[in-house]
C-alpha cells in the first residue's frame, strides 16, 4: 500500500509551484495551508477534464451526455455515503452550496422547523465560526461546552460537563453540534462517545466533519451499539483535495422528510400549479433545488474513491507519524510556544498545529514563513475566536500587567492570533524539516527579522524593501491573453 500512497502523494496539482524570495532565491513552495483548503488531486483533476466531453446538465434527460451525467453524479452522492459508512437506506447525502458552511446553516434550519418546541443547541468551545454562528442564530439558546484541561493545555470536549448539561436540560435539547477535529489544534473529538451520549439523553448529533474527512476514517452507521452512530455529518470538497467542488451534508431521511427543504426551486418538484407546488419525495433530488455543480461533486468522488483505496486506516496511521514527529521537533525549539495538549498519547491530533514564537506576531512570523522560506502557513484566529482567545489568556494577562490601559487593546490585537501549520497528504517529512529549520531559524534571529517589516495601515507586515509582485508571479489574464495570442497565429 505504501507504494500506491506514495505514487498518489506526489501527484498533487501545484507540489512543483515555484516562487522568487525576498532574499532573490526561487524555491519550490512548501504548502502547509491544508487546514484551509487542500491542494487538487491529479486523479481528481485528471476525472473531472475526462467528464467534462460528457457534461451537460442533469436536470435535462434523454441525450447521452444528460444520461452520463446524471448517473456519474448519482455515483457521487452513492460514493460520499459509502465513503462515510452511512446504510443507504437511512441516510441521504446532498451538496450544497459554500463548503460546510452552507451545509451547516442548512441544518441548524432544518433543526428550527423539526422540534420547534426544543430551543437549546449545544455545541462547544473549540468550534469554527461555522459551527456555531448558524445554531445562535437559529436555535434559541446555545451552550458552549468547555474542554478538558491538561496543566492548562486545552483537550478534548469535556464530556463529564457535556453528560451533565444533557441530564440537566434533557427533553429542551435540539441535538449537539460538535467538530470532529479541531482546525485550529487538530485535536481529534471522540465523536462516537458524544453521539452515544447524546442518544442516551433522547437527542441527535450533528458533526463538523469539514477536518476529519480527509484524514480519519469515519464510520456514520453500522455501530453495534445503535446509539454510537451518527444523525449528521457535513464536509467540505474543497478541504478533501477537491477545490471547485460543492460542500456535502449527510443526513438521516427520516429528519428531512418531515419538513419541506429549506430551498426551492428547479428540479426538486414533481409538478407546480399556479397555487401551490408538490415536492419530490426523492431524495436527494428534494434537497437540491437547481443545477448543482456536478463536475466539482464528481472530481470530489473521485478523490474519496482513491482515498477509499489506499485505506482511510493507513492514511491516518502515516500523518498520525507524520504530525507526531514534527510536534517533537518543534518542541525542541526555544521560544516555541504550541496551543493544545501537545502530548498524542493524551491527546491525539490530526493535521494540524498552531503556535506563536515569542515576543513576535503571529502576523510577522507568517510573513517571515512566506517570504524568506516559501513556507504558505495560515495565521489569525482561524474564525474560532472563542477557542483561540480561551488558549492566549494567559498571554493576554502577562500583557495587562505590563502596559497601562492605552496599550492594552494594541497589545491586544498583536497577541490575539496564532500561526498555523497545517497538513495534507503530499506533505513528506521534508516538508515538516523545512518547517523547523525555519522556525528554528525565525526564533534565532527575531530581532534581525523584526527590524525588516513593519505595520501598515491595515495591520499587514510589509517588508522594508521586498514587495510581493502577484501579477509577475502568476496572472489569469496574462494566461488568457497568451491562450487566445496562440489560437490566432
Ligand atoms: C472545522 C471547520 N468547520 C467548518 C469550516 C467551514 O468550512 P467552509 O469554509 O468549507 O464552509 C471550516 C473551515 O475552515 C472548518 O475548519
Amino acid at each position: 500500500m505504501m507504494d500506491l500512497f506514495q505514487k498518489i502523494q506526489g501527484d498533487f496539482i501545484g507540489l512543483d509551484t515555484m516562487y522568487t524570495l525576498a532574499d532573490g532565491r526561487k524555491t519550490r513552495r512548501v504548502y502547509l495551508d491544508s487546514t484551509a483548503s487542500t491542494l487538487m488531486m491529479g486523479a481528481a483533476h485528471s476525472a473531472i477534464q475526462e467528464f467534462y466531453n460528457h457534461y451537460a446538465n442533469t436536470h435535462s434527460l434523454l441525450h447521452f451526455s444528460a444520461k452520463i451525467s446524471t448517473q456519474e453524479y448519482q455515483w457521487a452522492h452513492d460514493r460520499v455515503l459509502s465513503f462515510l459508512q452511512a446504510d443507504q437506506e437511512t441516510y441521504t447525502c446532498f451538496f450544497t452550496g459554500s463548503g460546510s458552511t452552507a451545509g451547516i446553516n442548512r441544518l441548524a434550519r432544518v433543526f428550527r422547523k423539526y422540534q420547534p418546541e426544543r430551543e437549546i443547541a449545544i455545541i462547544s468551545l473549540m468550534e469554527h465560526h461555522s459551527n456555531d454562528l448558524p445554531h445562535r442564530k437559529y436555535a434559541q439558546k446555545v451552550i458552549h461546552i468547555p474542554l478538558d484541561n491538561h496543566d492548562g493545555q486545552p483537550g478534548c470536549i469535556n464530556l463529564d460537563y457535556l453528560e451533565n448539561v444533557l441530564k440537566t436540560n434533557r427533553g429542551k435539547i435540539k441535538y449537539v453540534a460538535v467538530t470532529g477535529v479541531s482546525n485550529v489544534t487538530g485535536i481529534i473529538n471522540p465523536i462516537y462517545d458524544i453521539a452515544e451520549l447524546a442518544h442516551d439523553h433522547d437527542t441527535f448529533i450533528i458533526v463538523d466533519g469539514a477536518q476529519m474527512i480527509a484524514h480519519l476514517p469515519v464510520k456514520i452507521s453500522g455501530h453495534k451499539n445503535s446509539n454510537r452512530n451518527l444523525d449528521a455529518f457535513i464536509f467540505s470538497g474543497h478541504k478533501t483535495y477537491a477545490p471547485g467542488s460543492p460542500g456535502a451534508v449527510i443526513c438521516r431521511k427520516d429528519i428531512l422528510r418531515d419538513i419541506e427543504p429549506e430551498e426551492v426551486g428547479g428540479g426538486m418538484v414533481d409538478n407546480v400549479f399556479l397555487d401551490r407546488y408538490i415536492i419530490s419525495e426523492e431524495f436527494p433530488t428534494r434537497e437540491e433545488a437547481g443545477t448543482p455543480n456536478i463536475a466539482g461533486a464528481i472530481g470530489l468522488a473521485a478523490v474519496l474513491e482513491v482515498l477509499d483505496t489506499i485505506g482511510m486506516d493507513f492514511i491516518n496511521k502515516v500523518e498520525s507519524q507524520l504530525i507526531n514527529n514534527t510536534l517533537k521537533q518543534i518542541k525542541q525549539i526555544p521560544n516555541v510556544h504550541i496551543y493544545g495538549e501537545t502530548d498524542y498519547s493524551i491527546c491525539p491530533r490530526s493535521a494540524c498545529i498552531s503556535f506563536n514564537i515569542k515576543d513576535m506576531d503571529h502576523g510577522l512570523v507568517a510573513a517571515i514563513l512566506n517570504d524568506y522560506h516559501n513556507i504558505a502557513v495560515r495565521n489569525e484566529c482561524f474564525c474560532a475566536h472563542p477557542y483561540v482567545k480561551e488558549m492566549i489568556l494567559d498571554d493576554l494577562l502577562e500583557a495587562t500587567t505590563k502596559l497601562n490601559e492605552e496599550d492594552f487593546e494594541d497589545a491586544f490585537k498583536l497577541k490575539s492570533g496564532m500561526v498555523r501549520a497545517s497538513f495534507g497528504i503530499y506533505n513528506t517529512d521534508d516538508d515538516a524539516e523545512e518547517l523547523v529549520k525555519a522556525m528554528k531559524n525565525i526564533s534565532e534571529n527575531r530581532d534581525y527579522y523584526s527590524d525588516l517589516y513593519s505595520l501598515d495601515e491595515r495591520g499587514n507586515y510589509v517588508h522594508s524593501s521586498f514587495k510581493m509582485n502577484g501579477l509577475e508571479q502568476f496572472s489569469i489574464k496574462s494566461y488568457v491573453d497568451h491562450y487566445v495570442n496562440q489560437k490566432q497565429v
